[in-house]
């Protein structure tokens, strides 16, 4: 039987108090609805049904972009309940299908669970339960004397014996579409809440004589939904400290698994160790014996063996070679990639430019649209001008060149291999290779006379 999710996300979330849909926001970097597919997806899901309604033209669009072009998307106007919502997608689904139903706003589901429930559904209705000390809110499932599930009842509609009972519904629930269709044609909403509930069709199909499985979730994260900002915090956790600990399974060091954030993908060779408080974005791969000091921030980063990042440092869609050693406090922005072995030290900005292997700049220094040679020794509060206002010019800088501190390289510019640069020099035309070039505005003078100015009064 081919799979069909239907993924529920027409619901307001008020309680976001936030513009933006629900079902975006993210979790680890991914909105919650992409954690949704994701999983569907890893479950081999024939086809993907997604309900909107709040924020249906955002959400479209973010699914446009993130490249879900295969995703059905139905739009129900009016919120008249999971059934209803469920319903606006079944003209899309074959009768022959098998259909799974879940919840937008429950991003932490695993593959593995919505495989065993399709697979426990086929000749009958599956759905995932959970007992948990405070069912609270929830549809409690109602069980016959002999144990078999004959329904399910809503919080609001409850009678006090029901709500005592702790075995919930968590919303994850599949049946082959042509019963789910019969069913549902059925529905009716004179209930507490005036809606049309999903979970009335478990009490038709056991009084169909249809067998009703139930699964376990593998842990109560999995079927934790988010309905406010405090529940995002701690889903997001939950989803951190899980992530965490598999990747200390896979062999990485973490000083602290709890201060450590990755929204993306990390491939890292042996022995990388990582301190507290950094947060590791997109994609990054560190290479065998890299350390990340406290407190770094990574985005789309490729860095070789043996390199270190030290405290505080910020690199953007950068690379770095082996050796290297980078910060505290450096900042490199895209496109700044840096050779083997070099040092790039506090306060130094490097965007779109090319680091030889060996080259150094150690201290407080900008270096943008540059291609510098190898074992480049760049001073402290070296810049290299490379806006003229209106456009951006090239600096390039031979191997072995020495551009002495506080020097401004005027771009476009080529300062020659083996060449030097005097401290304080302004260089707005070329210096050639293994000379010295100076260009200050006087030479230095000392005026005998000269009076300390005063404060006035
Ligand atoms: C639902 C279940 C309840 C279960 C609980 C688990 C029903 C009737 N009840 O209750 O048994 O324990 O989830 O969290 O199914 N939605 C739509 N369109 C609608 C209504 C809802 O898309 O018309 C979406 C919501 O955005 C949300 C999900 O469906 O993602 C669940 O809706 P919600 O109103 O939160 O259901 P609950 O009352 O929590
Ligand atoms: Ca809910």
């Amino acid at each position: 039987m081919q799979l069909h999710a239907i993924i529920l996300a027409a619901g307001q979330g008020t309680r976001m108090k936030s513009a933006l849909p629900k079902v975006l926001h993210p979790v680890a970097g991914m909105p919650m609805l992409g954690r949704v597919l994701a999983a569907t997806r890893a479950a081999q899901a024939a086809v993907n049904h997604v309900v909107l309604g709040h924020g249906a033209g955002r959400v479209r669009d973010w699914l446009q972009a993130a490249g879900y072009e295969d995703v059905v998307t139905v739009v129900q106007e009016q919120q008249l309940g999971t059934g209803h919502a469920v319903q606006q997608a079944l003209p899309q689904v074959p009768d022959g299908a098998l259909v799974m139903v879940l919840y937008g706003d429950v991003p932490l589901v695993r593959a593995e669970t919505i495989r065993q429930v399709a697979q426990a559904a086929r000749d009958g209705l599956a759905l995932v339960t959970a007992r948990l000390p405070d069912p609270f809110g929830y549809g409690r499932i109602l069980r016959d004397g002999t144990g078999r599930v004959c329904g399910i009842v809503e919080e609001k509609d409850a009678s006090p014996e029901q709500r005592a009972i702790d075995e919930i519904n968590t919303g994850l629930i599949a049946a082959p579409a042509r019963r789910l269709k019969r069913w549902l044609s059925h529905l009716r909403n004179d209930n507490a809440k005036g809606e049309y509930y999903l979970t009335d069709i478990v009490g038709m199909a056991a009084r169909d004589g249809i067998e009703i499985r139930t699964v376990a979730p593998a842990s109560i994260d999995e079927i934790e939904g988010v309905n406010d900002r405090a529940q995002l915090a701690h889903v997001e956790r939950r989803f951190q400290l899980a992530q965490a600990a598999q990747l200390m399974r896979d062999g990485i060091a973490l000083a602290d698994p709890a201060r450590f954030d990755l929204r993306g993908t990390l491939r890292f060779g042996r022995d990388v160790h990582i301190d507290v408080g950094c947060v590791l974005e997109g994609e990054v791969e560190l290479g065998e014996g890299v350390s990340l000091g406290p407190y770094c921030v990574l985005r789309n980063v490729k860095l070789g063996a043996g390199t270190r990042v030290e405290a505080h440092s910020v690199l953007d869609s950068a690379e770095a070679g082996r050796d290297c050693r980078i910060g505290p406090f450096a900042r490199l922005r895209p496109d700044a990639q840096l050779g083997d072995a070099v040092h790039i030290g506090n306060f130094v900005e490097i965007k779109k430019s090319t680091l030889g292997s060996g080259a150094k700049a150690n201290h407080l220094a900008y270096v943008g649209d540059a291609t510098v040679g190898e074992r480049v020794n760049i001073g402290a509060g070296v810049i290299t001008c490379n806006y003229d206002g209106a456009n951006k010019h090239a600096t390039i800088i031979g191997d072995d060149a020495f551009i002495g501190t506080d020097s401004q390289l005027v771009a476009p510019v080529v300062i020659g291999r083996g060449a030097y640069i005097a401290a304080g020099s302004t260089i707005a035309r070329d210096a050639p290779e293994d000379a010295l070039t100076i260009c200050r505005a006087r030479e230095q003078r000392t005026l005998p006379n000269w009076k300390r100015p005063k404060k006035k009064r």
